[in-house]
């Protein structure tokens, strides 16, 4: 099994950027989904439209999603494939958050130039900054393959046979789509796999950064305010999309144009009230809304004490490194945004399902599902031991789940030296193929080379050794002996479980610490000094462990718990035949409508639906970074100077809705019942953290920025108008 495919079982969504009540008021399947519930696909919106419409939508759900002329989804992109953006120019100027941007932000930092603290605005086109390697996609069509793809296969077939066939079959479909066009196009499983769609695809790959406001702004109250309500984070970026002069995707080149899109988002400062209209479009990244009572517990008992544990070490060692000069923060900030982002969410999470009862909701959903399975035998014999195959196959995987997360922390989170391997695996797979002969191994090289660029331009080895040398002690530590690593041998009888001495002999030693090294590396490239580098060993050993050891060994139960909860997905909707059920999240574009609304996360506490610039005065603290005001702001707050964008004297800041989203949804547009742009989403709120997999309706709300407040720091803040001026704002 290649690394390509030991990392699709990981959890990659980890990488994007992106809930106490008692159990008889949130339920687990049962009933239909709200208004308020739901990440619909745009192509099955028929079912939504009348329940849409009487919530205050005035489109049809074909001018949301049509093949045949231009709809509201062609103003949507998903932005480099962890985001969501949208056009809202005839420029195709691009509006996403600014932690989307954040990373191409501090790729074109410095300490003299430091965007990120400073903001960044492009005074003309010429100034708008490229940024090789970040595309958006659009989406060009949708389509039902379930029976093209279900009609082939069969219940003799093994897991095995099953997948490859699937495959196969989507692979053609993907290609007879796209033949004779410049497109691209995936089939994605819905439901665990009880049906499967196409989506046809559009990437573009010149992406200009235009705009992003300072950090004090865009990530207003830091990792203290993040994942929660009430907010005042302006946290938008402006990017602009190029074209070759044909108007088709084409790499950066200074004759590029600008994007002509085949619609764009009008924008509405007209404001919003309570139970005004709100639907969202975007990419969301991953839920599991069917998972069951088993899994859950997994998560609570093993998965996130773990990544708990490892993401607060690291963060810790970064921190405390970040402190110490800016030229380290410059390197670290868009990592520990990242690792700290999700190491709160998994806190959340945890708070949420203890709060929620979340094991014995779905326990009692399970025991309803057994008994309405056992009630005929036909059904008993589909569907009688599902539950019981979910549960066994839990059970076993539990040995060797740990490693798989600590495997993810290693590589996405620990990164630095650790991950190298991981982007030598390419090459290191060809140079064993063809012998060593350079020529042939020539792709690879290129590519590795450019990845391992990017990687040095933001490393600082003391910081890396620190995170190298307490993980790989925690892993030593946390793993059951029979998953240890051959490098564990070797540091016991070597250095004697010294584990920082072991990490001094890496890090003088191996080529993976430095870039000139690797540079002379990739002059001669050579298995054999691959092999003997001892920092490639170490991350090897980890990668082969789990290649050699857990994926074979657990292989069965995996098997088996994606082929149950396939047939429990499918069980679910049989007996709750009314329901309209949507399919969990993965990446695919979809919409989610709802209103306007407050909230009460606790005894005796309310909260409002939105926030003003009063809020960002109150917060206000000139000794904590994370609460700095820019003195800019303060004087248009002193002098009440809003401009068109003021709502009653004040400045909307950002507001809640219902709307149902996580983690690829951020940067989507916020849209209105007339199809104009209200907001941008951009997080979920403490109480709703649990709605990943269990959703709460009464408390899971979406965090998103007020568009007057976006246009009034465009605007009056950066003296940036004529960006305003280039959109179609509705008054
Ligand atoms: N929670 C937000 C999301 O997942 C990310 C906010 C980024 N800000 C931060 N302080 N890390 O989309």
């Amino acid at each position: 099994m290649n690394i390509k495919n030991v990392l699709k079982l990981l959890l990659l969504p980890l990488l994007l950027p992106l809930f106490s009540l008692p159990p008889a008021i949130y339920h687990a399947y049962a009933g239909r989904a709200g208004a308020d519930e739901g990440m619909w696909l745009p192509l099955l919106l028929q079912n939504n439209q009348e329940e849409m419409q009487k919530l205050g939508l005035k489109l049809t759900s074909e001018q949301i999603y049509s093949i045949n002329n231009s709809s509201l989804k062609d103003a949507i992109v998903s932005f480099g494939g962890f985001c969501t953006a949208s056009i809202i120019s005839k420029d195709g100027l691009v509006l996403t958050n600014h932690h989307c941007g954040y990373e191409v932000i501090q790729n074109h930092s410095s300490v003299e130039n430091d965007y990120l603290t400073d903001g960044f605005w492009a005074t003309s086109r010429a100034e708008e900054k490229p940024n090789p390697g970040l595309t958006v996609t659009f989406l060009v069509r949708i389509e039902d393959v379930t029976e093209k793809i279900l009609s082939e296969l069969n219940d003799d077939m093994d897991p095995a046979e099953r997948d490859e066939k699937i495959y196969m079959l989507s692979n053609s479909i993907a290609a007879e789509a796209t033949e004779g066009t410049h497109y691209h196009a995936r089939v994605s499983e819905m439901f665990a796999g009880n049906e499967y769609y196409l989506f046809v695809k559009e990437t573009f790959r010149d992406v200009r950064l235009v705009g992003a406001p300072p950090e004090s702004i865009g990530k207003f109250g830091g990792d203290t305010d993040n994942w929660m309500w009430p907010r005042h984070t302006g946290d938008f970026s402006l990017f602009r999309v190029y074209t070759g002069p044909d108007g088709k995707p084409a790499e950066y080149s200074e004759k590029n144009i600008p994007l002509k899109p085949q619609h764009y988002l009008p924008v509405s400062i007209k404001g919003i009230d309570p139970g005004s209209f709100a639907m969202i479009l975007g990419f969301p990244g991953s839920t599991q809304r069917y998972k069951t009572s088993y899994g859950i517990r997994l998560l609570m008992e093993q998965s996130n004490p773990t990544r708990i544990k490892i993401r607060g070490e690291i963060l810790k060692i970064m921190r405390n490194d970040m402190d110490e000069s800016d030229e380290i923060r410059l390197k670290y900030s868009s990592q520990f945004a990242r690792v700290s982002n999700y190491h709160k969410y998994f806190i959340g999470q945890d708070k949420g399902f203890i709060r929620m009862n979340t094991v014995s909701v779905k326990e009692s959903e399970e025991n309803n599902f057994q008994k309405w399975a056992d009630e005929n035998q036909e059904r008993k014999a589909k569907y009688g031991q599902v539950l019981s195959d979910i549960k066994n196959s839990y059970d076993n995987l539990k040995g060797y789940n740990m490693a798989r997360d600590y495997l993810n922390e290693l590589l996405f989170s620990a990164a630095g030296v650790l991950k190298m391997p991981y982007l030598f695996s390419d090459l290191y797979k060809a140079l064993i193929k063809n012998k060593g002969d350079l020529q042939a191994v020539k792709p690879n090289l290129t590519r590795a080379k450019a990845q391992t660029e990017k990687h040095f331009k933001d490393y600082h080895l003391p910081t890396d050794k620190k995170i190298f040398t307490k993980v790989l002690r925690m892993y030593y530590e946390d793993m059951p002996p029979a998953l240890n690593l051959g490098i564990f041998n070797l540091i016991e009888k070597k250095y004697k479980n010294d584990f920082s001495r072991f990490a001094d002999v890496v890090f003088s030693k191996s080529m993976l610490t430095s870039a000139e090294k690797v540079n002379n590396f990739f002059e001669k490239p050579s298995l054999k000094l691959l092999n003997k580098d001892l920092g490639f060993q170490t991350m090897q050993s980890i990668l082969l462990s789990y290649r050699n050891v857990i994926l074979p060994n657990s292989q069965k139960d995996r098997d088996k718990l994606r082929e149950a909860q396939r047939q429990y997905i499918a069980g679910l909707r049989e007996m709750y035949a009314d329901k309209n059920f949507y399919p969990d999240a993965n990446f695919t574009m979809r919409l989610t409508y709802g209103k306007v609304i407050k909230y009460d996360p606790k005894d005796a506490v309310h909260y409002d639906y939105a926030t003003t610039i009063e809020g960002i005065i109150e917060k206000r603290d000139p000794y904590d970074p994370e609460f700095f005001v820019p003195d800019k702001l303060l004087e248009l707050y002193n002098e009440k100077d809003y401009g068109n964008y003021a709502n009653n004297g004040t400045l909307n800041i950002c507001f809640i809705t219902d709307n149902d989203i996580t983690g690829g949804n951020s940067g989507s547009p916020v849209i209105n019942g007339d199809g104009e742009l209200i907001g941008i989403a951009f997080d979920n709120n403490w109480e709703g953290m649990t709605g990943d997999l269990a959703y709460d309706p009464n408390m899971k709300r979406c965090i998103n920025v007020d568009i007057r407040y976006v246009l009034f720091l465009i605007d009056k803040f950066a003296g940036a108008g004529y960006l305003v001026e280039e959109m179609t704002v509705v008054e």
